[in-house]
């Protein structure tokens, strides 16, 4: 296993951000320094009495107007890791449900002296709204529609150079329903700039077609490419990510059945075979086991799923002392 960050960062701050919304923005030596302090989240977490003060007085309030489980938990634990006080809320039993706009929802959080909001909405671009209206509050956005999923991508940078060094040169194969896939596309931006080739393989339908095309402008197309057929695409891969099936934002007829799914594009122990030889198998969760994975894989011996999600609780960690806990948060 190799440490993520042996040199000392070029950076010590991400100040002024005082938002995450995408990676798309992110410097290489922003990333370099959010992956160098989940290191030393993960030590913490690895204390018997896992509790350190450098959020202490700070109002964390997280607003899931869509279900999660990994993102909303491991936000939390890692505000109260780290001393904030967190405030949860969802979209059942508070106003939203009364009708309550998510401009007047941000409006009111921040009157109440959140520090940081960290929301998750079914419409891309939802945090950018907050982000351009509220003058005191952070915004990290915790998923928007199939736009952008920033942590999910930093803690996948996080454990695939845990494991592989300097991603340089290395093969990323993501598989499955990108088009859909706010993970695959801030992957992409992450993997991108940390100097990954990306290869993008599933159905025709759920691969994002301008790219196809060749004129994409919602992702980086350097070093980014597409294949249909899964045996060729994973070919001398060092990681193999598959993709959760969201059948929630489908209108209908854009996937194959189940049945031709799993036969051409699950991912398999001979399908696996082809990879690298320690080739690391990751999916974002929540899957859908025995359609994106085969069953003995999703709990074999090169699956990270778990570790991911261990993984998660560090990065976001790292994020939330870097926005809160710099000059700019306390001024
Ligand atoms: N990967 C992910 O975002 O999982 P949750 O939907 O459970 O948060």
């Amino acid at each position: 296993m190799t440490t993520p960050q042996a040199a000392a960062p070029a950076i010590t701050s991400l100040a002024p951000r005082r938002q995450v919304l995408d990676l798309d923005d992110f410097t290489r030596e922003e990333i370099d320094l959010v992956l160098g302090t989940t290191e030393s989240m993960r030590e913490v977490l690895g204390r018997s009495i896992k509790k350190v003060p450098s959020l202490r007085g700070k109002i964390i309030m997280t607003l899931f107007l869509e279900p999660s489980t990994r993102t909303r938990v491991s936000f939390e634990q890692a505000g109260k890791i780290l001393s904030a006080d967190v405030i949860n809320l969802s979209g059942s039993g508070s106003s939203a449900e009364k009708g309550e706009s998510l401009l007047n929802t941000g409006l009111t959080l921040q009157a109440m002296h959140a520090d940081l909001i960290v929301m998750r909405h079914k419409d891309s671009g939802a945090p950018y709204l907050l982000a351009r209206h509220l003058k005191h509050a952070g915004i990290v956005n915790a998923g928007d529609g199939r736009h952008a999923h920033p942590s999910q991508a930093l803690l996948d940078l996080y454990t695939m150079r845990r494991h592989l060094g300097s991603l340089e040169g290395r093969k990323v194969v993501i598989i499955g329903d990108v088009a859909h896939s706010r993970v695959a596309r801030s992957n992409i931006f992450g993997l991108s700039a940390a100097g990954a080739r990306v290869v993008l393989c599933g159905p025709p339908t759920l691969l994002p077609l301008e790219l196809l095309r060749g004129r994409d402008t919602a992702y980086p197309t350097a070093n980014v490419s597409v294949e249909t057929d899964l045996d060729k695409a994973i070919d001398g891969a060092d990681v193999v990510m598959a993709l959760r099936i969201q059948t929630e934002r489908m209108e209908g007829g854009a996937t194959p059945s189940m049945r031709e799914y799993t036969r051409r594009w699950q991912v398999t122990e001979a399908r696996m075979r082809k990879a690298r030889p320690n080739a690391l198998l990751m999916h974002p969760g929540p899957m859908n086991e025995g359609i994106e994975l085969a069953s003995s894989l999703a709990h074999g011996d090169a699956q990270r799923i778990e570790e991911q999600v261990t993984n998660g609780v560090a990065t976001r960690m790292a994020l939330l002392y870097l926005l809160l806990n710099g000059p700019e948060a306390s001024a």
